[in-house]
C-alpha cells in the first residue's frame, strides 16, 4: 500500500549547512506519527519541507525524495497551492487574522473557492462541531476571533484547516503554548482527527506523543536514530541515544 507520506533519504540545508541527513519515514493513512527529539534538531524543517513552507527561504536545499499521497512533493510543475490544500499546517502559535471567527474558519475556502460561499455557514458549523468549538462559538460568530482564548483559536485554526478538507496535517508542537487542560482538549481533537486524516506531529511532550501516536520517531541531529511502535520506542528503546533523551526529557 502507498504510504500516505513517504520520505526517502532526504537531505536539507540552509546556506550549506546541513540540517537532516538521509532522513527516511513512512507514514500510514490514518495513522498518527510523533517526532520527537532535542530542540534545534531539525523537526520543524521535516515538516516544513514535506509542505513546501521553505521554498522561499534563502539558502534552502532539499535532496532525496518526500511523497504525499504517492506524489512527489517537488515535482517539476507540481501546483504547490493544490499540495497546501492536501497538507494541512498547524503551528505552536495560532495565528488569528484581524477578522471574525467566522471569517477566520473560511479563510482558505474564501480564497480557494469563492463560488462555493452559499456553502460557508454550513461548512464553518461542521468544521467548528468537529474540532468541539461550536457549543462555544455559535453565538458569537461574527465577533473578533482574536478575542479567543488560545486554546480556542488553535482549536479554530484546526477548523479552518479542515475546511479545506486535506489528507494530511502537520503539527508542529500545537499544544506546547498552551495551558494543560487547553493542551489535553487539543489532544483528544487529534485523536479524533485520526479517522479522516493522516497526522505527523511534532512535540517535546512525551506523555502526550505517548498518548496520541501510533509510531514515533527519535531525530537527533539531523538524523533519525530510532523509529517504530510508539510503545517500542518509549518501552524498550534499541538505542542508547534515545534511551538517554527519553531519561533527559523525563526529568526535565
Ligand atoms: N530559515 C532558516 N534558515 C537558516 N537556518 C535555519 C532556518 N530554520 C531552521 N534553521 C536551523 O536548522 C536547524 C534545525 O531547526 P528546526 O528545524 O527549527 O529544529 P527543531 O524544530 O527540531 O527545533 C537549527 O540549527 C536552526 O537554527
Ligand atoms: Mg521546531
Amino acid at each position: 500500500m502507498i504510504p500516505a507520506i513517504g520520505i526517502v533519504d532526504v537531505r536539507v540545508a540552509y546556506n550549506g549547512k546541513p540540517v537532516l541527513d538521509a532522513v527516511s519515514a513512512r507514514v500510514r493513512k490514518h495513522s498518527a506519527v510523533a517526532v520527537i527529539g532535542p530542540s534545534g534538531t531539525g523537526k520543524s524543517t521535516l515538516l516544513r519541507t514535506l509542505s513546501r513552507m521553505n521554498d522561499r527561504v534563502p539558502g534552502f536545499k532539499v535532496e532525496g525524495k518526500l511523497r504525499v499521497g504517492g506524489e512527489d512533493v517537488y515535482a517539476k510543475g507540481l501546483d504547490v497551492c493544490r499540495l497546501r490544500r492536501k497538507v494541512g499546517m498547524i503551528f505552536q502559535t495560532p495565528c488569528m487574522f484581524p477578522k471574525s471567527i467566522f471569517e477566520n474558519v473560511i479563510f482558505g475556502l474564501r480564497h480557494q473557492e469563492p463560488a462555493r460561499s452559499k456553502e460557508f455557514p454550513d461548512i464553518a458549523q461542521q468544521v467548528l462541531r468537529r474540532v468541539f468549538l461550536w457549543e462555544e462559538v455559535k453565538d458569537r460568530l461574527h465577533k473578533p476571533a482574536p478575542n479567543l482564548s488560545l486554546g480556542q483559536q488553535q482549536r479554530l485554526a484546526i477548523a479552518r484547516t479542515l475546511a479545506v478538507e486535506p489528507d494530511i496535517l502537520l503539527l508542529d508542537e500545537p499544544t506546547s503554548s498552551l495551558d494543560p487542560q487547553s493542551a489535553l482538549a487539543i489532544e483528544e481533537l487529534i485523536l479524533s482527527l485520526k479517522k479522516d486524516h493522516t497526522l505527523l506531529l511534532v512535540t517535546h511532550q512525551l506523555a502526550q506523543a505517548r498518548r496520541v501516536s501510533d509510531e514515533t520517531i527519535f531525530l537527533e541531529a539531523g538524523r533519525v536514530i530510532e523509529s517504530g511502535p510508539t510503545e517500542a520506542v518509549f518501552g524498550r528503546p534499541a538505542h542508547a541515544a534515545t534511551r538517554a533523551y527519553l531519561g533527559r526529557a523525563e526529568e526535565a
